[in-house]
C-alpha cells in the first residue's frame, strides 16, 4: 500500500539558485538553476518526478514492486531501490555489466536497500527495448510493474510535465535546458511548457530525438525543443579535465554538479551562450536533475580524487 506519508517523502521541495559565471555576465544572461530535493537524497531531481506515476500505477495496480534496468552506477537504480525500500515494494533490476562487483558502491547502496540485481552483459542489455526481450523480462517477473532505464515511459514524462521551471524568480525564462540520456526528462518538460527548451544530450544515441518525439504528446511541438549533441565528448561517463574543473569553479559558488550529467550540460549551456547560439539578453532556467550519488563511483573508480569527491559533493567544511 502507498501511504500518504510515502508519498510526502518523494514530494519535492523546489529551490532556485542563480550561477555566476564572466561569459554569462558579458552576454547579460541570468541563468537560474532549479533544484528539487525529497526527504530521500537519492531521489533529487527528475527521479521523484519520473517515478511518481510509476510507483501509483503499482499500488493501483495490485503490483508487489517494480523491475528496472540501469548500468552499474546508474542514479536510476539507486533511486528505484530507496522508494521501494520506503514503501514496503520489491524491487529488481538488470544492470549493465558482466559481473556484479561487491565493491561497487552504488551497487551496494541498492542491495543494502533490499534490491535484487541482476548482471546483464552489453549485448543483451542493448535489446532493453526490444518488445520481444520485454516480454521476455515481464513474463520472468509477473508480480512486477516494468520501467524502462531512467523512468523514461509515458509516466515518467508525465511526472515531469507538472514541474513548472518556467517561473523564476527573477520572471519567465526564455528557454528551459536540461540534461538528455533516455529523453524523458526532456519530453516531460516540453509536455508541461509553451517555452523554448533544449536538451543538451550527455550520450552519444542516435535514436535519442526519435525516443523523445515518442513520448510528446502535444501536436506541433517541433519548433519548441531541441537536442544538442555537441558536448558528449568521447560519450556517457567520459569527461576531460576541463569539465572536471568547470565543475569544481561551480563547486566554489555551492553550484553542485558532476561531469557525467549535470555538470557535462550547464558547461555545455554556458559553452552556447559564449558562441551565441543562445541570445544575449535572455533568462535561462537549467534544471538540476540530481545524480550527485554518481561521484561516489566516479571516486570508487578513482577517476575522481577523494578532494574532488568532496568538494564536488558539497561536504567540505566552509
Ligand atoms: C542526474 C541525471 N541527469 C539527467 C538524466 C537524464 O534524464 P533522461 O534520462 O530522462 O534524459 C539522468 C538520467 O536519468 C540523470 O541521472
Amino acid at each position: 500500500m502507498l501511504y500518504s506519508s510515502d508519498i510526502q517523502l518523494i514530494t519535492p521541495q523546489k529551490r532556485w539558485q542563480v550561477v555566476h559565471h564572466s561569459v554569462l555576465q558579458q552576454k547579460n544572461i541570468q541563468l537560474w538553476i532549479c533544484h528539487l530535493d525529497t526527504g530521500l537524497a537519492e531521489v533529487s531531481g527528475n527521479k521523484c518526478l519520473k517515478l511518481k506515476y510509476h510507483l501509483l500505477q503499482v499500488v493501483q495496480s495490485g503490483y508487489a514492486g517494480v523491475v528496472t534496468f540501469g548500468g552499474a552506477y546508474s542514479n536510476h537504480l539507486c533511486a528505484v531501490a530507496a522508494c521501494c525500500h520506503t514503501m514496503g515494494l520489491k524491487s529488481v533490476a538488470y544492470v549493465r555489466t558482466d559481473e556484479l562487483d561487491p565493491t561497487n558502491p552504488t551497487l551496494a547502496f541498492c542491495r543494502q536497500q533490499g534490491m535484487q540485481l541482476i548482471a546483464l552483459d552489453r549485448s543483451r542489455y542493448r535489446q532493453r527495448y526490444e518488445p520481444a526481450f520485454i516480454n521476455e523480462i515481464t513474463a520472468s517477473h509477473p508480480d512486477l510493474l516494468l520501467v524502462p532505464e531512467g523512468g523514461s515511459s509515458a509516466a515518467g514524462s508525465l511526472g515531469v510535465s507538472e514541474l513548472d521551471l518556467a517561473s523564476t524568480p527573477d520572471g519567465n525564462a526564455d528557454l528551459i535546458l536540461c540534461a538528455t540520456a533516455s529523453g524523458g526528462t526532456l519530453a516531460g518538460i516540453v509536455n508541461g511548457h509553451d517555452c523554448n527548451v533544449l536538451g543538451i544530450a550527455v550520450v552519444r544515441d542516435a535514436s535519442l530525438p526519435l525516443r523523445v518525439q515518442q513520448l510528446i504528446n502535444k501536436e506541433n511541438a517541433e519548433p519548441q525543443w531541441r537536442i544538442d549533441s555537441t558536448f558528449t565528448g568521447k560519450g556517457y561517463g567520459q569527461f576531460d579535465s576541463n569539465l572536471l574543473a568547470f565543475c569544481r569553479s561551480m563547486a566554489a559558488q555551492k553550484v553542485y554538479v558532476e561531469p557525467i550529467y549535470t555538470g557535462k550540460a550547464l558547461a555545455g549551456a554556458i559553452k552556447l551562450v559564449e558562441q551565441n547560439q543562445i541570445p544575449p539578453d535572455s533568462r535561462l532556467s537549467f534544471f538540476h536533475t540530481g545524480g550527485l550519488q554518481g561521484l561516489q563511483g566516479l571516486r570508487h573508480r578513482n577517476l575522481i580524487t577523494a578532494t574532488d569527491f568532496a568538494l564536488l559533493s558539497g561536504s567540505v567544511a566552509d
